[in-house]
């Protein structure tokens, strides 16, 4: 089962318990957007593209973002719903990766500001954030009003009640990125002078309600991660918090509201947050909130995060063995799962090869792999 042979990477094989989860080991599979949903209905394909992950040993499956029952909430071609027909496609995934022994949680999200009109199911509606935004004299973003923000609050709420109904075994928020909880916590994007904008307090406020509808919505028992990130898309320098005191002005709050599990995103696991302190993302959230954290980044990749989502690192970065970094990390209480991206597209039996010993069969992650399985 879970014990591993190679004894530099044992911490990751672990069982874990969270609650009413128990995972076989510490391995997650990063939530990663892919666009092979047409119709927005995960298919067939999509039940295979998981069930081949648990399959290969991953100890839970983050699935892609898929997009909760607001009309804003899309932002991309052929990516999934959430609610609807595509919950019967969801709930087919749900049970191949069961039959598998996998565990599984959907990642809901409204990417807000990140939509552009044009995009399904409603191509006449533009994107929703905190603030308009106007290029070339067409709306491309609309001020959210307090009925949209309630609106989408409650569509959170659903589409978490949704997961437990149809079978998932936790549900993950997307906090994070730049999309629309995000772009009420940056202060860059949120230049609101209401209750959800202004202090870290108010712009956090979305962020709150998301989370206790959900938790509201799901009952005390079912596990409720939060994903949030300093990083954002248009700039992978930027921060929501400057201090560890900022940064639990941002977490206590959400974690308060019914966070069972913190997924702090960051595109390098070992680097320190802040200038001039040991600690990693992960650490100091654990730290704060006292929650189990997930870390992620670049983990098993023999060069940085880069590829489709690239922006301003061209530098190869040679790290392969990171991973035994990660397992130390892990035995050192830093974190408590780790979450694999990239490593796990081009080989999804990557964590049965680690545990076993194999690491010299594992096929590496090459950019082509973005391509060819990611649109
Ligand atoms: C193709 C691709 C799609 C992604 N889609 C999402 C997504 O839907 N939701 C999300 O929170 N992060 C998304 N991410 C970020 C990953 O979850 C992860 O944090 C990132 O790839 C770093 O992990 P890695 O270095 O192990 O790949 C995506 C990353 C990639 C490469």
């Amino acid at each position: 089962m879970s014990t591993s042979t190679d004894p530099k990477v044992a911490s990751l094989f672990q069982p874990l318990s969270l609650g009413g989860l128990e995972l076989t080991n510490r391995i997650a599979m990063a939530p990663m957007t892919r666009g092979f949903s047409p119709g927005n209905v995960p298919g067939k394909d999509v039940a295979a593209y998981y069930k081949s992950r648990a399959e290969g040993g991953v100890g839970l499956i983050i699935t892609e973002g898929t997009f909760v029952n607001h009309p804003q909430a899309n932002g991309y071609a052929n990516v999934p719903a959430f609610y609807g027909k595509a919950l019967d496609g969801w709930k087919a995934v749900v049970e191949a990766v069961h039959s598998a022994g996998g565990k599984i949680a959907p990642q809901i999200w409204h990417t807000g500001p990140a939509r552009r009109p044009g995009i399904e199911p409603d191509p006449s509606l533009p994107g929703i954030g905190p603030d308009e935004v106007v290029k070339d004299g067409q709306l491309i973003v609309r001020r959210a009003t307090k009925q949209d923000i309630s609106d989408i609050v409650a569509a959170f709420g659903q589409a978490a009640s949704d997961a437990k109904r149809i079978g998932f075994d936790a549900v993950e928020i997307h906090g994070a990125h730049e999309y629309l909880i995000d772009a009420f916590l940056w202060e860059k994007t949120n230049t609101r002078d209401d209750e959800y904008g202004g202090s870290i307090e108010n712009r956090n406020r979305l962020a709150v309600e998301v989370v206790s509808a959900v938790r509201a919505a799901v009952g005390a028992d079912f596990p409720v991660i939060f994903r949030f990130s300093q990083w954002k898309q248009q700039d992978y320098h930027a921060k929501l918090a400057y201090s560890e005191a900022d940064l639990a002005r941002v977490l206590k709050p959400i974690s308060e509201a019914g966070v069972d599990i913190f997924h702090a995103s960051t595109r390098r696991f070992w680097e320190p947050e802040f200038a001039g302190r040991p600690e990693t993302l992960a650490a100091l959230t654990k730290r704060i909130t006292g929650k189990p954290v997930i870390t992620v980044g670049s983990i098993g990749l023999g060069y940085e995060f880069r590829g489709t989502v690239s922006q301003d690192d061209t530098d190869p970065f040679r790290n392969p063995n990171n991973v035994d970094e990660a397992a130390k990390e892990l035995s050192a209480g830093n974190f408590d799962i780790a979450a694999v991206g990239r490593a796990l597209l081009n080989d999804p039996h990557w964590p049965n090869k680690l545990r076993t010993g194999r690491r010299g069969d594992i096929r590496p992650f090459a950019d082509e792999a973005l391509a060819t399985l990611v649109r």
